[in-house]
């Protein structure tokens, strides 16, 4: 009979298993030891191997000849158990074996004792009995006979009624690492004389998700998709997912600001059905290792932080594809924002402005009361109260802030400011997407600041391209005319939806 990758290289013994060393390691000195208990529950992600370990605790508990609480695979009730023909090991699906009346029919087979050395009952997927069931086989549990050993596996643990948790030994399976994966995919084709490039064995182990079946599973896939090879060239088509070159096509499309080139891009990896979430995780790898490179850090730290936004959000209310294109765009227009906001900024530093010298922007329209805080609060006098205080906050707040972008954004463009007993977060350079982002945080930021100094901050104020020695004038309201009629002011407005707050003449 035909047996798939995945079945043929089912681990039959605990060597054989790869990546759950501690799962291994504990049940071989239980087993080494005699000090086994009467039910054990194995949880994880799938194809990481809690089946496989189920069939090799059942055939080891009956192993005539156990060596170092590995079974020997030769005696007659290993070798039963191999072909699935052993009497004493009672193998059931959850999903299919889940009525009540199922689990009394298993609970009467339990009063006959074992033809060999103990009763091994093992239930997969336990999860999916229903509630009378799960009583059931907690009285069943609870007393059960002392030749009976009770092995269930789930990939849904909290889906356990917590009474039957609680009365097992519970082993955690973990995603496998890639690097374990590909090296089993290169010992697999080894074996099995199959021709293969490392670098397509490495793409299956990143594609399979800390799954060994996954893996597998792929890889048989592009052995019948290029005829009895695993080639780098035919990876991307076979498994639907995109190759190192793409991302990196990807990634430049958005350096260069190509919307138009991406959104061809985008319709292309729908055509091709390339997985959106997957595509984003492989983009979101490669943007990182750029970051650590140190090229163009502030572009791909942003990028990774969108891609990422994109995948969390696409698992909370799916639509991937949808998702991926907004964050694609996003990550493009990073640069034309800044750009923008350093074309101003240097108009405004030439004097080219109308209004000669635009000191503070709200770049998001503040709330009305707080514009006239901003409004009679003179920039000189804030930013004299920087002294120690101030800066131990600052870094604490900083460190008690999660990575990412908000965080980015107050640590390059802003500051804590201290007036009048009053504390100000004020943005001291940086863009309107940097300020958006804090404005909309601000009452997480405010919290964290709050917990470390029992106050709280006033609002926002913004003190970029303050001008040091100008005698400024404070200028009330919103300007009028001639405002409208600057040629940065009608930009500013544009781009940022902004207002002026108020305005020095040099
Ligand atoms: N840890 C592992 N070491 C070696 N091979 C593994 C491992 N985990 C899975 N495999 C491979 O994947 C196949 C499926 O594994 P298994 O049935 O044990 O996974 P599982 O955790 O029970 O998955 P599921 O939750 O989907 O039932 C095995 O036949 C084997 O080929
Ligand atoms: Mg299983
Ligand atoms: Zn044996």
């Amino acid at each position: 009979m035909y047996k798939n990758l995945a079945q043929k290289w089912r681990p039959r013994k605990f060597s054989e298993v790869i990546g759950q060393d501690i799962v291994v390691t504990v049940l071989k000195n239980s087993l080494k030891s005699g000090r086994t208990v009467p039910a054990y529950l194995l949880s994880g992600p799938q194809g990481t191997g809690k089946t496989s370990v189920a069939r090799i605790l059942a055939r080891t508990l009956n192993c005539n000849n156990p060596k170092d609480g590995e079974a020997c695979l030769e005696c007659e009730s290993c070798k039963l158990s191999i072909e699935f023909n052993n009497p004493d090991i009672i193998e059931i699906d959850g999903a299919s074996w889940r009525k009540l009346d199922n689990i009394r029919e298993l609970s009467a087979s339990l009063n006959y004792p074992p033809i060999g050395k103990r009763k091994v009952i093992i239930i997969d997927e336990i999860h999916m009995l229903i509630k009378e069931a799960f009583n059931a086989l907690l009285k069943t549990i609870e007393e059960p006979p002392d030749y009976v050993t009770f092995i269930f596996a789930t990939t849904e643990p909290g889906k356990v009624i917590p009474t039957i948790l609680s009365r097992c030994q519970q082993f955690e399976f973990r995603r496998i690492p890639f690097r374990l994966i590909s090296d089993q995919l290169e010992h697999i084709c080894k074996k099995e004389g199959i021709e293969y490039e490392k670098a397509a064995l490495d793409e299956v182990a990143r594609f399979s998700d800390g799954s060994m079946r996954n893996a597998e599973t792929a890889a048989e896939k592009l052995l019948l998709y290029s005829g009895g090879k695993i080639l780098s060239k035919n990876v991307s088509k076979s498994l639907g997912v995109s190759s190192e070159e793409e991302i990196n096509n990807y990634l430049s499309l958005i350096e260069s600001e190509d919307i138009v080139g991406l959104e061809k891009f985008l319709n292309d990896i729908e055509e091709k059905n390339y997985d959106p979430y997957n595509f984003a995780k492989r983009a979101v790898m490669i943007a990182q290792n750029r970051v650590i490179s140190g090229k163009s850090i502030h572009l791909w730290f942003n990028v990774a932080d969108l891609l990422i936004t994109a995948m969390i959000k696409s698992r909370m209310i799916g639509e991937p594809m949808l998702l991926l294109r907004n964050a694609t765009f996003k990550a493009a227009s990073l640069g034309k924002i800044e750009s923008t906001a350093t074309f101003i900024e240097s108009l405004i530093k030439k004097g080219k402005t109308g209004i000669r010298n635009v000191t503070t922007i709200d770049t998001d329209i503040l709330k009305e009361d707080n514009r006239q805080k901003i409004a009679v609060k003179p920039t000189n006098e804030i930013s004299e109260n920087k002294h120690e205080e101030t800066t131990d906050i600052w870094n604490k707040l900083l460190d008690n802030l999660e990575e990412g972008y908000t965080k980015s954004c107050l640590k390059n463009y802003f500051g804590l400011e201290k007036s009048e007993g009053k504390w100000f977060l004020a943005q001291k350079s940086g863009n309107g997407g940097s300020y958006k982002r804090v404005k909309d945080e601000f009452e997480k930021i405010n919290s964290a600041f709050s917990s470390l100094a029992s106050c709280s901050i006033e609002s926002i104020i913004d003190m970029r391209n303050k001008q040091e020695n100008a005698p400024a004038k404070k200028v009330n309201a919103v300007q009028k005319k001639d405002d409208t009629e600057d040629e940065t002011v009608k930009l500013l407005k544009e781009r940022y939806n902004a207002t002026i707050v108020w305005k020095s003449y040099v």
